[in-house]
C-alpha cells in the first residue's frame, strides 16, 4: 500500500555537540553552516521533499529557539517547502529530545520518522525507503550500512586485549531517520522513561516489536568529530549569481546626459523620472539580479515623489546595502552602452573609473564597452540611448 502523508518527521537538533568542541567556534555542529544554510536545515530540506511527510517537529536547544524560529519563518516565507513544522526544545539526553519532538506530532498522525540533524547528507532517496518499509507494515525501521572491517570485541575488563572476533555478517551501522508507528513509538517512550538508550529503534525492541532494516546510504553519515569538519569543506562550493540589466532613455529635454555619474557634456539631454543615467540603471538591474531583488523599479517606483531628478549614485548606495544585506559580494561587473551619439570613449576611462569607486571593486573587476547600432534602431536615429550590464557575485 502506498501512502501518501500522515507521516511526521521530528529533527533532533538539540544536542551540544561535545565531540566537535573547540572545531565550530562554540557552535552546536547542528548549527555549522554548510552551503549557505545551517547543517540541520539541509536534512529537514530532504524530509519535507518526501511526499510521505506531513510535517517537521524541530527540536533545538532552548537558546537557540527563538533565532531558528525567525530562520525557519523567513525560509518557509520565502520557499515554501510544502510541509508544515513546529518547534520545540529539546532535553539532557537525545532520547529526551526525541520525547519533547513526539508531544509536538499530532496524534493520530500513524507514522513518525526520527531523524538526527547532523546527518546533512540525508537523501530524499533514503527517506522513501524508510517509508516505503512502513507502508508495508513494518512498525519500526532502520537504515543501516554494512560494516567493512574485520570486528573484535575486546575484554571488559582489559580493553587492550581481544576476546572474541565477531560475526562481521550479521553487524550492521544504524542510522537515521529511523521510521516508526506513531502510536507504538509512543508506547515505548511512556513505558520506559527512564532507560539509557542511544535510539528509538532500542525502545521498540525492549516492547518486543522487531525492528526491520533498509538500506542505509554511506553518504549518510553523522557529523560527530572535528574530522568530520574536513568532509564539510571539501564538499563546499562556492555559489555564484550572474545577474543581467537592461535600460533606455528617450533624448529629449530633461536632465543633462550623465553617464556613471560621470557628466558628458554636449547639448544630449534625457527624459527621466530621476537623473536617468541609463548605465547606472542597467548595473542596478544586474546587482538585483544577483541579489533576487526583483528589479528598481520595485524598489525605486518612478510614482515616488521623493525620487524626482534623484541621483543614481544615491541609489546604488542604497541598492549596494541591500544587497550586502542579503549576503552577496560583488565580483566583477561588464556594461555596455549604445549610443550613436555622443562618442563615448573619450570618457570610458573616467565612467569605468568612477563606477569602480562607487561598488568599491578594484579597476580590474569594472569593465565599459561602448558601441554604435550603425545607424538602426532608435538609437541610430536619435531617439535615445541604452545601456546593458552583467554583474557576477558570490554568495557568502
Ligand atoms: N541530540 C538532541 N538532544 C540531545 C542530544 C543529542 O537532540 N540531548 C541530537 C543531536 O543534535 C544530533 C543527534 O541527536 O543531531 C545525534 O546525537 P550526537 O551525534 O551524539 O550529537 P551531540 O550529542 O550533539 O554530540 P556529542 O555526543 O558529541 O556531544
Ligand atoms: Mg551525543
Amino acid at each position: 500500500m502506498i501512502s501518501f502523508q500522515g507521516c511526521w518527521a521530528i529533527l533532533l537538533a538539540a544536542g551540544s555537540g561535545s565531540r566537535m568542541a573547540g572545531c565550530a567556534n562554540g557552535m552546536s555542529k547542528q548549527f555549522l553552516p554548510w552551503r549557505g544554510m545551517p547543517l540541520y536545515l539541509h536534512s529537514a530540506l530532504s524530509l519535507a521533499r518526501s511526499p510521505h511527510v506531513e510535517g517537521i517537529v524541530f527540536v533545538f536547544p532552548s537558546n537557540y529557539l527563538e533565532a531558528e524560529e525567525n530562520r525557519i519563518k523567513d525560509l518557509w516565507a520565502r520557499e515554501n517547502p510544502g510541509v508544515f513544522w513546529k518547534i520545540t526544545s529539546g532535553g539532557a539526553t537525545r532520547r529526551d529530545s526525541a520525547r519533547n519532538g513526539l508531544k509536538l506530532a499530532p496524534r493520530g498522525c500513524r507514522q513518525v520518522l526520527i531523524h538526527d540533524a547532523a546527518r546533512p547528507f540525508l537523501s530524499p532517496e533514503l527517506v522513501a525507503r524508510v517509508c516505503a518499509e512502513l507502508d508495508n507494515g513494518a512498525k519500526c525501521v532502520t537504515p543501516v550500512i554494512p560494516v567493512t572491517d574485520t570486528l573484535k570485541l575486546v575484554s571488559a575488563d582489559n580493553p587492550s586485549v581481544v576476546e572474541t572476533t565477531l560475526p562481521r555478517q550479521r553487524i550492521f551501522a544504524a542510522q537515521t531517520p529511523q521510521g516508526f508507528d506513531e502510536k507504538s513509538l509512543r508506547l515505548a517512550h511512556e513505558r520506559f522513561p527512564d532507560s539509557l538508550v542511544t535510539d528509538d529503534a532500542m525502545l521498540m525492541e525492549m516492547l518486543g516489536i522487531p525492528t526491520r532494516v533498509c538500506p542505509g546510504d554511506v553518504a549518510n553519515i553523522k557529523i560527530t568529530t572535528p574530522d568530520d569538519m574536513k568532509l564539510l569543506r571539501e564538499t563546499s562550493y562556492p555559489q555564484y549569481r550572474v545577474g543581467y540589466g537592461y535600460d533606455a532613455h528617450r533624448y529629449g529635454a530633461g536632465h543633462p546626459l550623465k553617464l556613471g555619474a560621470v557628466a558628458i557634456p554636449g547639448q544630449f539631454e534625457v527624459i527621466a523620472h530621476s537623473d536617468g543615467d541609463v548605465l547606472l540603471h542597467a548595473l542596478m538591474d544586474a546587482i538585483c539580479g544577483c541579489a533576487s531583488l526583483g528589479d528598481i523599479g520595485q524598489i525605486f517606483p518612478d510614482s515616488d515623489p521623493a525620487l524626482r531628478g534623484i541621483s543614481s549614485s544615491i541609489l546604488l548606495d542604497h541598492l549596494l546595502n541591500l544587497m550586502a544585506g542579503k549576503n552577496v559580494k560583488l565580483l566583477n561587473v561588464d556594461m555596455t552602452i549604445v549610443a550613436q551619439k555622443p562618442r563615448i570613449a573619450p570618457f570610458r576611462d573616467e565612467i569605468r573609473r568612477n563606477v569602480a569607486r562607487l561598488l568599491g571593486l578594484p579597476l580590474d573587476c569594472v569593465n565599459v564597452k561602448a558601441t554604435t547600432e550603425e545607424g538602426m534602431g532608435f538609437t541610430g536615429s536619435l531617439e535615445g540611448i541604452k545601456a546593458c550590464a552583467i554583474a557576477n557575485a558570490v554568495i557568502l
